[in-house]
């Protein structure tokens, strides 16, 4: 049995957790918009065609924010497309999933889903197709008051009151030769300084997020980055970063260990924006924005990226495992180690597509990433807490040297929310905490997610093979929490601390 011991100090802090690190990512592709959260026909739509099951499951994961409507998507979209009376809105192609899009959810749609929701509207400009002057005609109409042209419409399509969208993201991807109207970095700067200048000047209150490198194997990784934010300069709140990561080797231990790549991402942007600061001796810190992550591999090849002209094909449409379930808790534990800098983070996406919950008909089946989600977003208000972690490691092949145990602590006032995966793919591991200068007194509530393999998933026929569970291997004694985690598992647990 491997042991393993967490300390942690409450003067130990790294900085507040930004509820906006556990938001959402929705774009119209595939069947995540059409058939997934939005069918009239379904029998569990609402009166205004979005479906019921799916916002009620969506409702457990608490997310804080959405991002939409893209996304590869958004660099061709014109978002005059999508409002105004819906039988005169046009059907268009849509170049990036070579798709059919018919503009039956567009901004009011979205807009009135967040407020149903409560999640904050984030939305992306098409900085690709798309002028800074389109980009700034969308902010007067999301946020000014009637009186000018573009708050007019919105008045005019039954919304009086401003929607006040206070994040926009300044386009998608800019720097992949993928993304339509892609261009080299110094002119991408060039569209998203206009874009930015004009949007602040429509409404000086909203934050912008700078497309920052999208993919770490890119050429132009980081010198992109460095040379955006040294010509937007202060218009950029936030720079972008998004990583998906996967199996593709079958190598289990290696992928439970990426962990140690996405902290590596985080803290090399992040450097970046320190010297930006430095050398254009700004007052102004730009933070990270983590607007796309997940596990996505299986479903990449041709056919899964090619809508063959149709709509709503099935596209990227990923089934998640137990494996896959540790990884997206490890995203989240290097996001909550890394809250002195990460301000925002998108899982990709919410349903069909890339996501935690999958439709087929009018059935709904919750997959294994579901669980961990759900676990740290119920627990995620506080500070985070620096976890020293001593304990078994093991050499991966492309991660490094990976303890078995990772962790994230976050404090809220009396209660402690420690967060553990144990990576050993066969061995139980018993983990001792103790909160150095504070005893632990008891627990409030302890949750766990395992399951047979490390491969095991649910399936519309099996649903319930990976899924949380009430966590009862907890002691408490002399102010330590002792826990014994099986083989590939999460815990989540709350502490009252004396
Ligand atoms: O989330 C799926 C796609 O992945 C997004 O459209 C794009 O931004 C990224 O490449």
């Amino acid at each position: 049995m491997n042991q393993s011991y967490i300390a942690l100090h409450t003067s130990f802090q790294i900085g507040h957790v930004d509820p906006r690190i556990l938001g959402g990512f929705l774009e119209h592709l595939g069947r995540a918009v059409y058939d997934g959260i939005y069918n009239p026909g379904s029998a569990h739509a609402g009166e205004d065609g979005f479906r019921t099951d799916v916002m009620e499951a969506l409702g457990r994961l608490q997310m804080t924010g959405m991002r939409y409507p893209g996304g590869n998507f958004v660099s061709g979209y014109h978002w005059l497309d999508g409002v105004g009376p819906r039988d005169q809105r046009p059907t268009v192609c849509d170049l990036a999933w070579q798709s059919i899009e018919p503009n039956r959810v567009g901004t009011d749609e979205f807009i009135a889903l967040c407020r149903t929701m409560g999640w904050i509207p984030m939305l992306t400009v098409n900085l690709g197709t798309g002028t800074p002057e389109e980009a700034r005609n969308w902010v007067e109409y999301c946020n000014a008051r009637v009186g000018t042209k573009y708050a007019d419409l919105r008045a005019n399509n039954g919304n009086v009151q401003p929607y006040d969208v206070p994040l926009w993201f300044l386009g998608n991807e800019m720097d992949g030769p993928w993304q339509l109207g892609h261009v080299p970095a110094d002119q991408y700067a060039i569209r998203a300084q206009q874009a930015a200048k004009m949007m602040k000047d429509t409404d000086d209150s909203i934050e912008l997020v700078a497309c920052g490198s999208c993919n770490v194997d890119l050429p132009t990784y980081l010198e992109w980055d460095r040379q955006v934010l040294e010509y937007i300069g202060d218009y950029a709140d936030y720079i972008s970063l998004h990583r998906y990561v996967g199996n593709e080797q079958g190598d289990t231990p290696d992928f439970l260990a990426v962990t140690h790549a996405i902290d590596r991402q985080i803290e090399e942007v992040d450097a970046v924006c320190r010297y930006v600061q430095s050398k254009t001796r700004s007052k102004k810190r730009a933070y990270l924005c983590f607007d796309e992550w997940n596990v996505w591999y299986r479903a990449r090849t041709r056919d899964d990226l090619d809508g063959k002209g149709q709509f709503a094909p099935p596209l990227l449409e990923e089934v998640y495992n137990l494996e896959d379930a540790l990884v997206v808790a490890g995203f989240l534990n290097s996001f909550i180690r890394h809250a002195d800098v990460l301000k925002i983070a998108n899982l990709a996406q919410i349903v069909n597509v890339i996501a935690p919950l999958m439709t087929r008909g009018d059935d709904l089946l919750v997959q294994s990433i579901f669980y961990p989600f759900e676990m740290y977003s119920r627990r995620r208000a506080g500070v985070s807490l620096r976890p020293v972690v001593q304990g078994p490691s093991f050499e991966s092949r492309a991660n490094g040297l990976a303890q078995l145990i990772d962790a994230s602590a976050i404090l809220n006032q009396s209660q402690l929310n420690v967060f553990l995966t144990n990576r050993s793919p066969d061995e139980p591991a018993i983990v001792q905490i103790s909160v150095e200068d504070c005893p632990i007194v008891s627990l409030d509530s302890a949750e766990l997610v395992t399951g047979p393999d490390a491969q095991a998933a649910n399936s519309f026929e099996h649903p319930d093979v990976i899924r949380s569970q009430p966590f009862t291997e907890v002691k408490i004694s002399q102010g330590k929490a002792t826990v014994e985690l099986p083989p590939l598992s999460i815990a989540a647990m709350t502490f009252a601390l004396g």
